[in-house]
């Protein structure tokens, strides 16, 4: 029988060591590369943070399997087994740029299914945690079920590219729901943005591309607390794809579906 609390416990210590690691890591020089392109950065931070993970896992569990955004993980097929979903630095550019505003991610699955989710915002030393069944915290905090709420009480969590020319979607597709919400705010973090719906700071999420380790955790928090988690289409989302990810609270979720995006071309 896998000790799901054995393995929480161990997760829990090891992302605060990681985070202090992170810390301390301030006054040193970055060793700063890009990947994709001249925005899309990596330092030697998020490959140290990825690689003391890997050692503690390997170590103590050398069955389980490891999804790493930096590649220094397995190099997966399928969701069999227990498998972690590692992002190191979740909002690089902001820890490059702000050292605030990101956050490490672990997403713990088995067979695909959610188990364990941890989101450490390190400067803030907030960590969201939770284990199936038990609930969400925000550090000893348990949080309480997400209620619904209209758009026009909503803040929402979305990035200006979506609302300007881009290759993936028409931009005058979200300018309605842009307009109608209360508000919109872009953190720069997928993972703290799902944070902060897990913790009622924003009520949904959109975006247009993200990767596994980006939403692996949040996604395990968010449907704890009864919200919803698809693609814009409302699908299901694939933790071994990109995804289009459209996170809400639960009737927001099928407000926004039904009159903003369900038309869409995504
Ligand atoms: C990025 C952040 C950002 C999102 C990008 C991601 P990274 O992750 O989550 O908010 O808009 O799509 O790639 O690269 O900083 O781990
Ligand atoms: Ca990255
Ligand atoms: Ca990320
Ligand atoms: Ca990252």
């Amino acid at each position: 029988m896998t000790n799901w609390s054995e393995i929480n416990h161990n997760a829990r210590e090891w992302i605060k060591e990681a985070g202090e690691k992170i810390k301390h890591s301030f006054n040193k020089t970055l060793v700063i590369q890009t990947k994709t392109n001249a925005n899309d950065l990596v330092t030697n931070i998020d490959k140290k943070t990825e690689q003391y993970f890997i050692g503690k896992i390997r170590a103590l569990y050398p069955d389980h399997k490891i999804l790493g955004e930096e590649g220094f993980g397995d190099d997966l097929r399928n969701l069999e087994g227990i498998v972690w979903i590692i992002d190191p630095i979740d909002g690089t550019m902001n820890f490059v740029h702000q050292q605030r505003n990101f956050a490490i991610s672990i997403g713990i699955y088995e067979d695909g299914i959610g188990k364990i989710g941890l989101i450490y915002d390190v400067v803030h030393d907030e960590l969201y945690h939770t284990q199936k069944g038990q609930g969400v915290y925000l550090n000893e905090l348990l949080l309480p079920p997400l209620k619904e709420v209209n758009v026009s009480e909503a803040i929402i969590g979305m990035n200006a590219t979506w609302v300007t020319e881009n290759t993936r979607i028409d931009p005058s597709m979200l300018s309605p729901l842009v307009k109608h919400a209360r508000g919109t705010r872009s953190y720069g973090s997928a993972a703290l943005e799902m944070a902060y719906i897990a913790s009622s700071r924003l009520d949904a999420y959109i975006t247009l591309r993200l990767a596994p380790w980006d939403i692996a955790a949040g996604i395990i928090m968010i449907e704890e607390l009864g919200g919803v988690a698809t693609t814009l289409k409302g699908e299901p989302l694939n933790l071994l794809n990109n995804n289009s990810v459209f996170i809400s609270r639960p009737g927001l979720h099928q407000e926004i579906l039904e009159k903003y995006l369900k038309n869409g071309k995504w």
